[in-house]
């Protein structure tokens, strides 16, 4: 996903202030551009002693600004030109000296000036904070970020984890694949907003003994696009996740779990407070009936060993059955190997829910592309052939159409 262009036609002001995560922010630039997006970068006095304006230019293809007696722009004004070409103005690494700076509307350095000069309603400002764990927990600092929050500037992170100084805490900047992704979520029509969007993703592991178990090939890769998806259109995200490796979409909160009896617990008292649920999660429809403590041993015995399977509980049937105020706007995956369309119809029915979207297994699983069936009561639509992130964010658009026409 990572050639996508999502960021096509957009312009970023890139502010870089003083610290070591400068580093990252040569990094934030190559994934801007990947992503379509052409980059401004303007860098503090500070900053010019992390990283050269050389790579910064090389990387942006543009001259850097530093300064506010920059002569380049006619007018000389260069806050001002450089404020209100931009579509948005990041500042990634932003240290704690600069925030404070945005807190009290400081404006002594060209950064500084171009942020409080920006038309606010058109151009948003996102503060990516990296410093040392101190310097972040500091009360200082803490009311300088929420003042800059509540003047309107988008605060991403920071992150937890080792810090350049030995330390380890709170201070880290986002990944630059994170604030690329944070910027294109802020781009997308806001479709679900106010909305609380529950999803299921993922396969279930159903355990024999302690080392075996009976699961499938669903890699977790639509579910955790829709929920992506949804977040970026405004909702409130609650992921419950089966056991895969994938890193969880910004802003989504995530529940692990393994079994489908534990994906059905989870879910039940979640899903009255929630607006939509989408069962994307291939569930074991069956599970060994006992749990052997002890692995199940060879021990020189030629017969295999036969196991009793019982079924697991329907989740998107019991989900569907919630009575009519606590039950949200339900669609359910339907992955088969054969007729689509007939096995998706006729899940649309047995489930008693408002649409099924139908693809088909071994065109799906762990691959990052895929092509959807919408099956409802007016009939069928396909979302053809794309990328799983494309697929879901047509999908979320179609489910927010529909509970606008058929609140819940
Ligand atoms: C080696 C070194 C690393 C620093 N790293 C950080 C940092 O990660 N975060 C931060 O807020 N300040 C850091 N500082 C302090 C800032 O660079 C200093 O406060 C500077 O005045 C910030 O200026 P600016 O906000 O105009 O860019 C560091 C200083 C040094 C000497």
């Amino acid at each position: 996903m990572s050639d996508r262009q999502d960021l096509l036609g957009r312009h970023v002001l890139l502010g870089l202030t003083g610290g070591v995560a400068c580093y990252k922010a040569a990094e934030l630039t190559r994934e801007l551009t990947r992503a379509g997006a052409t980059v401004q970068v303007v860098m503090t006095e500070a900053a010019l002693q992390f990283i050269t304006p050389v790579t910064m230019q090389a990387l942006s293809g543009r001259p850097v600004f530093t300064s506010q007696w920059d002569a380049r722009p006619a007018n000389s004004m260069a806050h001002i030109e450089l404020s209100r070409e931009a579509d948005a103005i990041v500042v990634a690494p932003a240290s704690a000296d600069f925030i404070a700076q945005l807190a009290q509307g400081r404006a002594g350095e060209l950064l500084a000036l171009a942020c409080l000069a920006r038309p606010a309603e058109r151009v948003p400002l996102f503060v990516a904070p990296a410093m040392n764990r101190e310097m972040w927990a500091h009360p200082a600092t803490q009311r300088n970020v929420a003042q800059v929050a509540a003047d309107g500037a988008v605060v991403l992170g920071p992150a937890s984890g080792a810090q350049a100084c030995g330390e380890t805490g709170d201070g880290r900047m986002l990944e630059a694949v994170e604030l690329r992704d944070a910027l294109v979520a802020h781009f997308q029509p806001k479709v679900l907003a106010g909305r609380r969007v529950l999803i299921t993703a993922g396969p279930t592991f159903e355990a024999i003994d302690p080392v075996r178990g009976i699961t499938n090939h669903s890699s977790g890769k639509m579910g955790f696009a829709v929920a992506r998806a949804a977040a970026e259109a405004g909702a409130e995200v609650t992921l419950v996740a089966g056991p895969v490796h994938l890193p969880t979409p910004l802003g989504v909160r995530r529940l692990d779990v393994c079994s489908a009896q534990q994906m059905h617990d989870a879910v039940l008292p979640l899903a009255p407070t929630h607006d939509v649920f989408v069962a994307t999660a291939a569930v074991a429809d069956w599970r060994p009936s006992q749990f052997n403590e002890q692995k199940i041993k060879k021990d020189g015995k030629k017969v295999a060993p036969s196991f009793e399977l019982a079924e697991n509980p329907d989740i998107l049937a019991a989900v569907a059955r919630l009575p009519a105020q606590a039950r949200p706007w339900c669609v359910g995956f339907a992955a088969e190997s054969h007729d689509l369309v007939r096995h998706a119809r006729e899940k649309l029915e047995r489930k008693g829910v408002p649409l099924i979207v139908g693809n088909l297994g071994p065109a799906t699983f762990g691959r990052d592309d895929n092509t959807l069936l919408l099956v409802d009561a007016a009939g069928e639509r396909e979302l053809p052939h794309g990328d799983k992130l494309s697929l879901a964010r047509d999908l979320v658009r179609e489910i927010a159409s529909r509970i606008t026409r058929f609140p819940t």
